[in-house]
C-alpha cells in the first residue's frame, strides 16, 4: 500500500479521494488515526503528521507510532511532505526540493526502533531513489522550480534558526532546513519501507532574507501550493507499482551483528 504523510498545509487530502475510511491503528508506541483513501483505484493511507487540525508541534510528534501504524496496515512506500526554509538564494519560496541526503540536528527525539538489539542500517542513500524518480517524472503540474536532490537539515525546533546556525548549515552543505524529516526517514528505513520527502520551500531561511521570519508567510505559501502538491501526489500514485521490489525493503539484510 502507498502511504502519504502530510506536513504543514497538507493536513487533509481526502476531499479528492473516491472513498474514505478513518481508522485508529493501535501500536505499541501509541494510537494513530489514519485515513484509508481510494485514489486512482489504489488504497492510500493518509496520515497528517501534526495530527488532525495541526495540533502537535514538531518536537512532540510521535514518529515511532506514526511509522509503526503505517507499517502495520501494510504500507510499503511513503511520500512525505515537509515545509522548509531555503538556504539557497536560487531556490525561493514556492520551489519544491526532493532531497537526497540529510543532516540530523535534532537533539531530543526517539530516533530508532532498535534500542534492545544491535542494528546499524546503511544510509548511503537516505531517501528512496525510485520514489524520487517517480515524483520527478510527474512534476509537470508544479508551477515553479523543482530541484532534484540536495541536503535537508533537520533541526529540533520549535523555534526557527539563528543566523549563525544557518551560516553553519550552509558551510556543511545544507540546501534547505525543516523540523520534521527526522527521525521519520530513518524509522521508515528501519522498517524496510521506501520513503521520500517532498520539501516545499515556504520561505528563505533566517538571514538569507533580511526580513524576520513569521509563521504567517509559511502558511500562506503552503496553502497556495496545496493544490499543486495534491496533483503531484495523485499523478505519482497513478504511476506507482504496488507489487515491486526495492533496496529499501532489504535495509536489515546486512544490518545485524
Ligand atoms: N526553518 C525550519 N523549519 C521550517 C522553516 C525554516 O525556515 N520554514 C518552514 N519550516
Amino acid at each position: 500500500m502507498i502511504g502519504i504523510i502530510g506536513g504543514s498545509g497538507v493536513e487533509e487530502i481526502s476531499e479528492l479521494a473516491d472513498s474514505i475510511e478513518k481508522k485508529i491503528v493501535d501500536t505499541e508506541y501509541g494510537s494513530v488515526e489514519v485515513s484509508l483513501l481510494i485514489i486512482e483505484d489504489k488504497t492510500v493511507a493518509f496520515l497528517p503528521r501534526h495530527s488532525a487540525g495541526h495540533t502537535c508541534p514538531p518536537h512532540k510528534i510521535n514518529f515511532k507510532a506514526n511509522i509503526m501504524a503505517l507499517k502495520e496496515i501494510g504500507v510499503s512506500q511513503i511520500m512525505a511532505t515537509n515545509a522548509v526554509g531555503s538556504l539557497d538564494i536560487d531556490v525561493g519560496p514556492g520551489s519544491i526540493v526532493l532531497p537526497d541526503d540529510f543532516l540530523d540536528f535534532t537533539v531530543n527525539r526517539e530516533r530508532t526502533f532498535y534500542d534492545d538489539e544491535v542494528i546499524h542500517i546503511d544510509m548511503s542513500e537516505p531517501f528512496c531513489n525510485r520514489l524520487r524518480g517517480a515524483i520527478l517524472a510527474n512534476s509537470d503540474c508544479i508551477d515553479g522550480n523543482v530541484v532534484d536532490g540536495g541536503t535537508i537539515v533537520c533541526t529540533e525546533g520549535p523555534r526557527f534558526e539563528t543566523p549563525a546556525e544557518i551560516k553553519m548549515f550552509g558551510i556543511l552543505g545544507g540546501k534547505i532546513v525543516g523540523m520534521t524529516t527526522l527521525p521519520e526517514a530513518v524509522l521508515a528505513r528501519e522498517k524496510g519501507m521506501c520513503y521520500v520527502s517532498i520539501a516545499v520551500v515556504s520561505n528563505y531561511s533566517t538571514s538569507i532574507s533580511k526580513d524576520k521570519l513569521g509563521v504567517e508567510e509559511v502558511y500562506e505559501i503552503m496553502s497556495a501550493k496545496k493544490d499543486e502538491l495534491i496533483d503531484l501526489l495523485f499523478n505519482t500514485i497513478k504511476e506507482l507499482p504496488i507489487d515491486y521490489d526495492c533496496e529499501c525493503h532489504h535495509s536489515l539484510d546486512d544490518a545485524r551483528m
